[in-house]
């Protein structure tokens, strides 16, 4: 792949947008390929946890490319729009909890990236904003449904009509980014959160993530319902007679992902 590297090591992947001089920014490559890459993901019995990350030490991503943004009419602008709507699905439907690793600027649909993420680690020099309406355009990859979603109505419609960036710190307290540590430090915290997550049943993690995420987009009643089906469609798996048999036999569980 041009713009989008993808590293496997010992049930993680890392997904690197590498394409440095123009700040990670979203060219139409780069979205297929996030979009292929993300979609293979999803069935890799591997990769239990991916991380989300951009090339360099400036930018996560730094929005969608504004030079193509320039040539597009109404027409081509919306199905821009579907494509970057449908790479964040990809994202947040991937299967496996994915964390933003976030080094940088996470502008306009870097930010939409990373808001489709399940949880985002930022490094102290971390930039979040939808810059868009300070162009005369509008986020289109999700950022005005996602952001109000996570940060409640005021604080996003705040950030999506005056594009005001935030730095780490502010993220943390609106309760955007999950954790905040120095740069050096980004990668190993962002790993570590990994391995937490990997210590756990799989197959549980799997079910648990499609679970709260589907409640998101419905009634509390439908979404306990769906709780209580994947409940009991977890009784199923091998993981869940290991996990509950290591508690009484007090040991470590061994989780193979049956
Ligand atoms: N699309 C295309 N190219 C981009 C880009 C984007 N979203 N963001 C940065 N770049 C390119 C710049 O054009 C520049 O290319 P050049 O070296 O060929 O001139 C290169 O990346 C470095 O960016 P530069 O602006 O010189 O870095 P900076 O440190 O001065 O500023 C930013 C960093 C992030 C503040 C600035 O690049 C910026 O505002 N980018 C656009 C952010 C944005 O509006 N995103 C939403 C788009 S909808």
């Amino acid at each position: 792949m041009a713009t989008v590297d993808v590293e496997r090591k010992d049930g993680l992947a890392w997904v690197t947008v590498n394409r440095p001089e123009a700040l990670n920014a979203l060219s139409r490559a780069v979205i297929e390929e996030l979009t292929g890459a993300f979609t293979r993901l999803r069935d890799d019995p591997e990769v239990g946890v991916v991380l989300m990350t951009g090339a360099g030490e400036k930018a996560f991503i730094a929005g969608a490319d504004i030079a193509e943004l320039a040539k597009e009419s109404s027409h081509s602008a919306r199905d821009n729009s579907l494509r970057g709507q449908a790479m964040c699905r990809s994202i947040e439907e991937c299967g496996k909890p994915v964390i933003a690793v976030v080094n940088g600027y996470a502008l306009g649909g870097g930010f939409e990236v990373a808001l489709a993420c399940h949880l985002r680690v930022a490094s102290e020099s971390a930039r979040f904003g939808l810059p868009e309406v300070g162009l005369g355009i509008i986020p289109g990859y999700g950022g005005t449904q996602r952001l109000p979603r996570l940060v409640g109505k005021a604080i996003a419609i705040e950030m999506i009509v005056t594009g005001r960036q935030v730095n780490a710190q502010e993220a943390q307290r609106i309760g955007l980014v999950n954790r905040v540590v120095p740069p050096a430090e980004l990668r190993g915290a962002a790993e570590a959160l990994a391995r937490e997550i990997m210590k756990n049943g799989p197959l549980a993690v799997r079910a648990a993530l499609t679970s709260a995420l589907a409640g998101l987009d419905e009634t509390l009643r439908s979404g306990t319902d769906k709780e209580a089906d994947a409940f009991g469609r977890i009784y199923e798996t091998k993981d869940l007679h290991e996990g509950l048999a290591a508690f009484l036999e007090k040991r470590k569980p061994k989780f193979t992902g049956e």
